[in-house]
């Protein structure tokens, strides 16, 4: 395989696709340090790229005699599959390319930035079946791999709450990962990302698509940026935290705090029960001085794992991140950063077949977690994805409520890239022994994913026109 992309995502699925079997031949990413590091991680000899394209002549140099008895700077045997893992807007050109040479992809969502985008990667999968070319596009929906979902998708399939009626779903971020990925980050900027409706909620729009088992018929939606203003910066509040900002000790957005200290996501597993990571992270915001000085403790100091692992280029350290921090935008108060995205926002939908849901997303979250509500006419489903998982079915006729157990990370969605690596992984081997079945199902996923990306596509141009959009 060969990934585009060495960053969180990039590295996160070269990983687990290693441990599947998986020979990583080539890396792609402008920065040639996080290239670098994901090649001496994964101990393995790939090429190594700074552009996509010319990984791409390297293949054709790899299939084709050298022109005028010459050969190619950079020749590499054609890789079976493709990771995707670029930033929003360098998803679909790459996807279509190497598709086209017959290499299956594992495509980072959103697939597509525009309407029009949606349409073609339709028509351009159609083609390729067209020309019996059998290369998969699989998108990471991690969350359709999940234990929970997918166990709520078995209950309806089964009839557990009789014929579904409708669908209440939030989507809640953090307060500090909207801030990190919203206000501050890479997705600031909606003209120049993607909407977060469709950066964040396409999985949300997808799972309901999937539950509600139907095309949608209309979508409305209101919401707006009303917490990351500039009038709600505190007064004297400077442009960047490490310049001696006068609130920093209260700011709960303060960014050496966040990066360094790890405050926030410390706070939020200090509460997510008795288990041993909650327990250690009460005792790390109870006594930071042995967490900076113990020798056993210091790797957990600065704080090294995601938002921090994402703002250095390699490994992290107490100066790399300071300097990320003094020069980049992760250091930037909160509310000056201009930002355009809704910190909140609700989205109605109806569906074909009569079902309604309400899709909210929240900024402001305590914690990091999806719940969800179904009813049907003989039950409803509800639960909560995130900082662990709780489903529980109560039947109308029943005097009992049935928990269903369900396994979810502590932490993150570890567990679901992992399933959609294997998920991956077992379509390759099914399509090198000719399943054409497995392929078919691909394909099917993929047009109720491309309907997903439209319903938020959709949801955003109504929250902006206050139109309620019919498809
Ligand atoms: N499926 C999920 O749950 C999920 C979660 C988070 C992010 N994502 C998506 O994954 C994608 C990657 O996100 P990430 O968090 O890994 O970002 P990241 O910034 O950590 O990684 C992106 C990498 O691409 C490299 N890069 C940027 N532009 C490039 C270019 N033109 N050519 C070559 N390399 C380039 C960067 O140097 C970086 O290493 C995004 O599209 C994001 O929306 C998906």
């Amino acid at each position: 395989m060969a990934v585009l992309g060495a960053g969180d995502r990039g590295s996160i699925y070269a990983g687990f696709l290693a441990q599947s079997g998986a020979t990583l031949a080539a890396i792609v990413d402008r920065d040639q340090q996080r290239a670098r590091h994901l090649k001496s991680r994964l101990s393995s000899d790939a090429l190594l790229f700074s552009n996509w394209k010319d990984l791409i002549r390297a293949i054709q140099a790899g299939s084709s005699p050298p022109a005028n008895g010459r050969a190619a700077a950079k020749a590499i045997r054609k890789p079976e599959a493709v990771v995707i893992a670029l930033p929003d807007a360098h998803h679909l050109e790459p996807a279509i390319a190497f598709s086209r040479l017959g290499i299956s992809v594992l495509l980072e969502k959103p697939v597509g930035l525009s309407l029009s985008q949606l349409h073609r990667l339709g028509r351009h999968v159609n083609g390729l079946r067209r020309k019996q070319n059998r290369a998969a596009i699989v998108v990471c929906h991690v969350l359709r791999y999940s234990d929970f979902f997918g166990k709520i998708k078995c209950l309806l399939q089964e009839g557990a709450i009789g014929e579904v009626r409708s669908i209440l779903h939030s989507e809640n971020v953090s307060y500090y990962h909207f801030a990190h990925s919203y206000v501050r980050g890479n997705w600031r900027d909606s003209r120049i990302s993607s909407p977060v409706l469709l950066a964040k909620c396409s999985h949300d729009f997808d799972l309901l698509g999937w539950f509600a088992d139907s095309e949608f018929r209309s979508v409305a939606s209101s919401g707006s940026l009303s917490t990351f203003l500039p009038e709600n910066a505190p007064l004297g509040a400077t442009e960047r935290c490490t310049d001696g900002c006068p609130h920093s000790s209260r700011c709960l957005f303060d960014a050496p705090g966040t990066y360094i200290e790890g405050l926030p996501m410390k706070r939020e597993l200090a509460r997510s029960g008795f288990n041993g990571i909650a327990l250690a992270a009460r005792a790390a915001l109870r006594f930071p001085a042995l967490f900076r000085s113990s020798p056993g403790l210091r790797r957990l100091w600065p704080w090294p794992y995601w938002p921090t692992s994402t703002i250095v280029s390699g490994p992290v350290s107490k100066d790399a991140v300071l300097e990320a921090l003094r020069t980049g935008p992760y250091g930037r108060c909160v509310y000056r950063t201009g930002s355009n995205q809704p910190d909140h926002c609700d989205t109605t939908l109806e569906f074909e077949n009569g079902i309604t849901a309400i899709m909210r997303l929240n900024g402001n979250s305590f914690q990091e977690a999806r719940t969800i509500r179904i009813d049907g006419t003989e039950g409803t489903l509800e639960g909560r994805f995130g900082q662990g998982g709780d489903l529980r079915l109560h039947r109308h006729g029943g005097a009992k409520t049935r928990r269903i157990p369900v396994e979810v990370d502590p932490a993150g969605h570890l567990k679901e890239d992992r399933a959609l690596c294997h998920h991956f992984a077992a379509l390759m081997a099914a399509l090198r022994t000719g399943q054409d079945q497995a392929l078919q199902a691909a394909d099917r996923t993929l047009h109720q994913v491309i309907q997903g990306h439209r319903m938020a596509l959709l949801a955003e141009k109504s929250r902006t026109t206050g139109k309620t959009i019919f498809r």
